[in-house]
């Protein structure tokens, strides 16, 4: 039996400005893992997974039609990473075979609830990388990562890949993104095999290394958010507002290069300052394209991390999901944790996880 598994993920800095090709952001792989395991069959194929089995589906009325909206739906991430997975190993001339393709979540709670923890990305990544085992096929973490960003973003479309090169990399990372309509060109124009061997414009990943006293704390809201709208809903709203919109990608591009420059110079302090800083980014693109990033509930975890001396932010597309806090280890206070639990705030006791080979 072939098994592979992949973590999770959550956005510390540069959310939304790293959806613009070549901005930076940064990101960790957490703790909490997709495994996916693939059997051999004989007759049959399945797609058999414990916590997907939503077959709902979610649509929009655009005028008289019902429009469905895919996106947020994981059984479809793994039937695009299968898909094109199968592409790469015919290309290499792999004979095609029948299998049971299982896969298990960590990242989703126990009552079905999301975490926002990446659980697209992280299929994605755990399927290519099980299914290339299965084939035998070669695979670096580069090629994983282009693999999984082609099939993720077949099926979203909209984002910066960050949680894919996340989850194959691990650990903190720098991350900018890739040109996509370049990508969208490129698969027109170069065959598959020769597509993930090509230098990505733009495109940049990038190790971290934490200073030894930053402690990371994650808040759940309980309230999950849906990504693929958020980011919809600004990329409407930022065609309305060039100027503002320029502002704020400037103005992430600089706070993201003094965080990073504060983890190269192992400067917590500088770290911290950037966080909060990108808080209040985030907050004024919030009012510039009206779109609710910092809920009330976040503002509250945001507020009683501060008035602890800890830097806290919303993280990812923000609208539920977690929150973020970073502080000094040795300064952690029993109160801040028990004041975020008093007003609702759940604290994910997750770690950091780095990926040394292909999990
Ligand atoms: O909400 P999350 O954790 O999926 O993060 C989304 C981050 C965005 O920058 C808003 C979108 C993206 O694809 O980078
Ligand atoms: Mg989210």
């Amino acid at each position: 039996m072939i098994s592979a598994k992949a973590p999770g993920k959550l956005y510390i800095a540069g959310e939304y400005a790293v959806v613009e090709t070549g901005n930076p952001a940064i990101i960790v792989a957490l703790d909490q893992f997709v495994t996916v395991t693939i059997e051999k069959s004989e007759r049959y194929g399945s797609i058999v997974s414990k916590q997907y089995q939503d077959s709902s589906v979610q649509w929009q009325r655009r005028g008289d039609e019902i429009v469905l909206d895919n996106r947020d739906n994981t059984f479809n991430y793994i039937l695009s990473a299968i898909r094109l997975t199968e592409e790469y190993a015919q290309s290499m001339g792999c004979k095609m075979e029948t299998y049971h393709l299982k896969v298990n979540s960590d990242l989703d709670s126990p009552d079905g609830k999301k975490y926002g923890l990446g659980s697209s990305a992280a299929v994605t990544v755990a399927t290519i990388n099980a299914l290339c085992q299965f084939y035998k096929l070669p695979l670096t973490k580069d090629r994983l990562f282009k693999l999984a960003a082609i099939a993720h973003l077949d099926v979203q479309g909209n984002g910066s890949l960050g949680d894919i090169a996340a989850s194959v990399y691990g650990g903190w990372i720098a991350y900018r993104s890739f040109d996509r309509e370049w990508l969208k060109s490129a698969r027109y124009e170069e065959k598959l095999t020769n597509l993930i061997d090509l230098k990505w414009p733009a495109l940049e990943i990038r190790q971290l290394t934490p200073p030894n006293n930053l402690k990371l704390l994650i808040g759940w809201t309980g309230s999950p958010a849906s990504t693929s709208r958020l980011v919809d809903k600004v990329a409407f709203k930022k065609g309305q507002q060039l100027k503002g919109y320029q502002n704020f990608l400037q103005a992430s591009a600089q706070c993201l290069t003094d965080i990073v420059t504060g983890f190269e110079t192992s400067n917590l302090k500088r770290i911290m300052a950037g966080i909060s800083h990108n808080r209040q980014l985030l907050q004024k693109l919030s009012k510039l394209t009206q779109v609710d990033i910092e809920t009330p509930l976040l503002t509250k975890m945001c507020n009683i991390a501060e008035h602890h001396h800890a830097a806290a932010k919303t993280s990812g597309a923000g609208g539920g999901d977690c929150g973020i806090m970073i502080t000094d280890k040795t300064e952690v206070d029993d109160q801040l944790v028990s004041e975020l639990q008093d007003n609702g705030v759940q604290l994910l006791p997750l770690a950091v996880h780095m990926v040394t080979d292909l999990d």
